[in-house]
């Protein structure tokens, strides 16, 4: 209904665009596109931005896992027009183009490297892009939501926009002189004058009011959803979608008009119709699209993008996915407070698998999360080299599993519950084995549960807690003390071997999303092929479950060392240091 409105070209102007419902897109997710913000190329990436490159990854990997198929599109890039970037080449002494084409570089290297899966890589200074945002300015204007005005206010360059009067303080510099800046930021903000293009964002409190009432997950956390009505309840003012060209040459000029450029967040927003072939080919794909934002840019993407869309005859993305921030001794790493951390010297001293565990582990997309080294290392440490390394090495090792196989399974060593609660059987399983049974049995639904939410930390606590679980059950029945002679304990010696291999067959796949080369190594080791390794492929247990096993008596793969080598504390060298 809606996209047929959309494109009949005698409804273009029909009035309002809300009166159909806001219907979910009905696409198959398969088909969705994930994105990240596209980065200012004002300085080189940190953490912060590979934290978002890596929950949309992990996203993406998840839903490849999950299809069997594709995944459909992830896509990032860097943001490259602007008034911050113009003046940041222009501080480093070089054209606009050549500043850009090296920090551009910068981040798709550190992409490639962190394995980002992504399937494009935009960036805002392409020709598709251009036309791309030609095409949807025109489409704004002719459907009559710009204005020309005089527009001035307080702008603040790093955040590139202009601020209210309530958004702004005076502050003492070091030397005691008076300066007005952003409260958010503390960035210093001019006042500004200019004959501006408006656009008519005031008529759309009521319309993105509407969309969030009919749609209560389209932002989440649920923390951001309410931030975002709380915005809507206040004054909308339209808002300057043009700056002076005299004033800002780096960036697309207003077709038609020579004297202005389109404000860089018009541009850098219509980055997500660009990637999905925007004005031609969109329709496959939009509005399909699950925005991952840090929250310094909630109010773009869950106001200004919505309304920008709705004017332009589209719909809002399906969902915007936001996250807090990495904080370095409480203070918010950012470029322009120069407390990054280099991504590229953690991966040197975790591993990019190590790395990219921490990250996902700890990163909880409500609360900012402060960033030191030691967290790091006694994370990776207690988890992948003790807990998971340490649990693949004990069932591995010739001195436990001398056949090296995945060796079988006994019924009548841990028979079913029901059997075993009847009195009925002589098997040695304990409550705790069958809790733990059920607990791995039941993990990839509280998984998949949990990717669904956005709580990607929680998934990985679920497994932890059952890798826990497994390393307990182990112990518990220590099969290194039993007698290989005697074939009763021979046969429960296999058993436990065999459900813990299991087990640890399932936590290979469920973790490929966060740690895909760990992960490979482990389900190499298990001798599990590669066509073995999606989710319809799980199939805990099969023989307690009454089933045969593809797996039971299989050789294990190749030993290729230690699955996670603990890291030694960090003597004279931390990942902080610049
Ligand atoms: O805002 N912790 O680009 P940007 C976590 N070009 N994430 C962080 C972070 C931190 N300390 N610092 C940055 C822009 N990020 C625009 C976006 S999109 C159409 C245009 C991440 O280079 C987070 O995702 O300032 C944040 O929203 C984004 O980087 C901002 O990157
Ligand atoms: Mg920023």
């Amino acid at each position: 209904m809606w996209r047929r409105w959309c494109c009949s070209r005698r409804a273009a102007s029909a009035w309002p665009p809300w009166g159909s419902r806001w219907a979910s897109s009905g696409k198959k997710k398969e088909e969705a596109l994930i994105s990240t913000p596209i980065f200012y190329v004002n300085g080189p990436p940190h953490i912060g931005h590979l934290y978002s490159a890596l929950l949309a990854d992990a996203l993406h990997r998840h839903r490849r896992l999950l299809s069997g198929g594709s995944g459909g599109a992830l896509a990032t890039g860097t943001d490259e027009h602007g008034l911050k970037i113009q003046l940041s080449a222009a501080a480093a002494g070089t054209s606009p183009e050549r500043f850009c084409d090296s920090i551009s570089a910068e981040f798709r290297e550190l992409f490639k490297q962190a394995g980002i899966s992504y399937t494009d890589f935009i960036r805002t200074t392409e020709p598709r892009h251009t036309r791309a945002v030609e095409h949807f300015w025109t489409t704004l204007q002719e459907r009559g939501w710009l204005y020309q005005a005089q527009y001035e206010g307080w702008y603040c360059t790093p955040e590139e926009s202009f601020l209210a009067a309530s958004q702004v303080t005076e502050r003492p510099d070091s030397q005691g002189n008076l300066h007005t800046v952003s409260l958010e930021s503390g960035h210093q903000v001019h006042w500004t004058k200019e004959e501006n293009y408006m656009f008519k964002l005031s008529k759309f409190q009521e319309p993105l009011l509407k969309w969030l009432q009919e749609n209560k997950a389209a932002i989440t956390p649920k923390l951001f959803y309410q931030q975002v009505l709380q915005w809507l309840e206040q004054d909308l003012p339209d808002l300057s979608v043009s700056r002076d060209r005299n004033r800002l040459q780096w960036g697309i000029p207003v077709p038609g008009d020579s004297t202005q450029t389109i404000y860089v967040w018009v541009d850098a927003l219509v980055n997500y119709l660009t990637v999905v072939g925007y004005p031609d080919a969109h329709h496959a794909i939009w509005p399909a699209a699950y925005h991952i934002v840090g929250k310094d840019i909630l109010k773009f993407h869950a106001i200004y993008w919505p309304a920008l869309l709705m004017a332009a005859g589209l719909e809002p993305p399906e969902k915007i996915l936001v996250h807090s921030h990495w904080t370095v001794q409480g203070q918010k790493m950012s470029k322009s407070l120069g407390n990054v951390v280099d991504p590229v010297a953690c991966f040197q001293q975790y591993s990019v698998d190590g790395f990219r565990y921490f990250l996902l582990r700890q990163g909880v997309p409500e609360h900012d999360c402060d960033y030191y080294d030691e967290k790091a290392i006694n994370l990776v440490n207690s988890e992948l080299a003790d807990a998971l390394g340490g649990l693949l090495n004990r069932c591995t090792a010739p001195s436990l599993n001398p056949s090296g196989t995945y060796p079988g399974f006994s019924e009548v060593s841990f028979p079913r519950e029901a059997y075993a609660q009847n009195g009925r059987g002589s098997g040695r399983a304990l409550a705790e084995d069958y809790m733990l049974v059920s607990s791995v049995k039941d993990l990839p639904l509280q998984v998949n549960n949990s990717f669904e939410r956005f709580q990607i930390y929680k998934a990985l606590e679920s497994i932890m807690d059952c890798v826990r679980q497994t390393n307990g059950f182990m112990q518990r029945h220590a099969p290194w003390k039993l007698q290989c002679k005697d074939p009763e304990q021979e046969l429960w010696r296999d058993t436990i071997l065999h459900i813990v291999l299991e087990c640890l067959r399932v936590y290979g796949i469920l973790l490929q999303p966060v740690i895909p080369t760990i992960a490979d190594k482990l389900l190499s080791r298990l001798g599990v092929r590669s066509t073995e390794r999606s989710f319809k492929n799980l199939n805990f247990l099969s023989r307690y479950h009454g089933e045969k096993s593809p797996f039971e008596g299989r050789r294990l793969g190749p030993d290729s060392g230690l699955l996670f080598p603990r890291l030694e504390k960090a003597k004279n060298r931390s990942c902080g240091d610049t």
